[in-house]
């Protein structure tokens, strides 16, 4: 028998249930919140199952099955959530499922969790791929896969029931080459524009023109950048941020041109962390952002003389509509038509298993 192992991240320690875990199971699993949004988590939670489901761990992960991990806060030792690996196929796949306690909720512990079951999978397990799914009623879940870089796979339409309703799920999955292509890039937390950060994003966009003749004022360029708020954030448009650890790394938002059609701009990645992965998963959420708010054509214009960024929207799928001027600058066109495949939606999840 080959004990669970036990992973770290900055805030939490995932480590194999043991029975005196059950309690605390029971009270946060129990709450019908978890059950509803979950496959076969049962409601009520009655006695006795949190430690049949316990006890039923270990023989899963010594019959490779899958593996299931506790998740707790290294600040007090509580037990957070539970997240695992279900439907192991030895060296190809699993899926992921998770619960977090609503205690706990909106506080990154799931993605903190999924990031560490992630690397275990890849590294440790030699899994090829990782998949999930979750109800489309359950956004926080698939806002949770989008931050861990999975790719939106489809949608199956009334493929689940629960409570006596048919439901749609979203399936999501990631690749291993995927996954190590991007995986630094995942630390990344993104949020909408605050005031707060003006100037260190100012900073940071002007470190990105560094180099090139604007042919304007900097008040001029930057006209947009001091009135956020109002030209993008009040306009139905969008503004984020990205964060690792504390510091400013990424950032982009679009601007609203009429109901169906938006325009990307001022995306920006610090130099030190370009290709890395971060402007995809930037890109990427303003896409999914621009699509749930109706929008189904984003356009842009980049500068010419930047081959990097060029082939950067071309890959994601950017055809090239034009030629134009931004001051002095030599610009390049483009535009893209979002559909919802290619902008990434939602997760789903576990079952009692996990
Ligand atoms: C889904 C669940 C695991 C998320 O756990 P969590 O620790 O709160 O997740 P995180 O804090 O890492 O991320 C949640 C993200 O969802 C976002 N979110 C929360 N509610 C949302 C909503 N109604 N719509 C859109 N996004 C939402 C949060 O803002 C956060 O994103 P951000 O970091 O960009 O701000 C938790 O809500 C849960 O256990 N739910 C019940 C069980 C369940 O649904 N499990 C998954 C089944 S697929």
């Amino acid at each position: 028998m080959k004990p669970i192992p036990t992973l770290e991240t900055e805030r939490l320690t995932l480590r194999a249930f043991r029975l005196d875990d059950a309690a605390a199971v029971q009270r946060l699993a129990g709450d019908r919140l978890i059950a509803d949004t979950t496959l076969s988590i049962p409601h009520p939670y009655e006695d006795g199952m949190a430690q049949e489901w316990i006890a039923q761990q270990q023989p899963d992960f010594d019959q490779c099955k899958g593996v299931t991990f506790a998740v707790t806060r290294k600040a007090d030792g509580a037990l957070v959530g539970a997240i695992g690996l279900v439907g192991m196929a030895a060296g190809h796949k699993a899926e992921l499922g998770y619960w977090i306690g609503r205690p706990f909720w909106n506080q990154g512990f799931c993605t903190e969790a999924s990031e560490a079951v992630l690397r275990y999978a890849f590294t440790d397990l030699g899994l090829m791929r990782v998949h999930c799914a979750h109800f489309s009623r359950n956004p926080a879940s698939g806002r949770v896969m989008r931050k861990l870089g999975m790719q939106h796979e489809g949608t199956r339409r009334w493929h689940l029931r629960k409570w006596d309703q048919f439901e749609d799920s979203e399936l999501y999955g990631i690749l291993k080459n995927e996954w190590k292509r991007g995986a630094k890039s995942h630390s990344m937390r993104l949020i909408r524009y605050q005031a707060a950060y003006r100037e260190p994003m100012l900073a940071l966009h002007r470190s990105a023109i560094e180099g090139f003749t604007l042919g304007m004022s900097q008040q001029e360029d930057e006209a947009d950048l001091v009135a956020v708020e109002d030209v993008y954030l009040r306009s139905r448009g969008e503004f984020l941020l990205g964060f690792v650890s504390e510091r400013l790394v990424a950032m982009g938002g679009f601007k609203r041109l009429s109901d169906g059609v938006a325009e990307l701009r001022r995306m920006r990645i610090a130099r030190d962390l370009q290709g890395q992965g971060y402007g995809t998963l930037m890109l990427r959420e303003l896409e999914w952002r621009a699509f749930q708010s109706g929008i189904r054509t984003l356009c842009l214009d980049t500068a010419r003389r930047r081959p990097l960024t060029l082939e950067f929207y071309r890959k994601h799928g950017y055809q090239e509509t034009g030629r134009s001027f931004y001051g002095a600058v030599e610009t390049v066109q483009f535009s893209k038509t979002l559909d919802e495949r290619g902008c990434e939606r939602k997760c789903l999840g576990p079952t009692q298993s996990v």
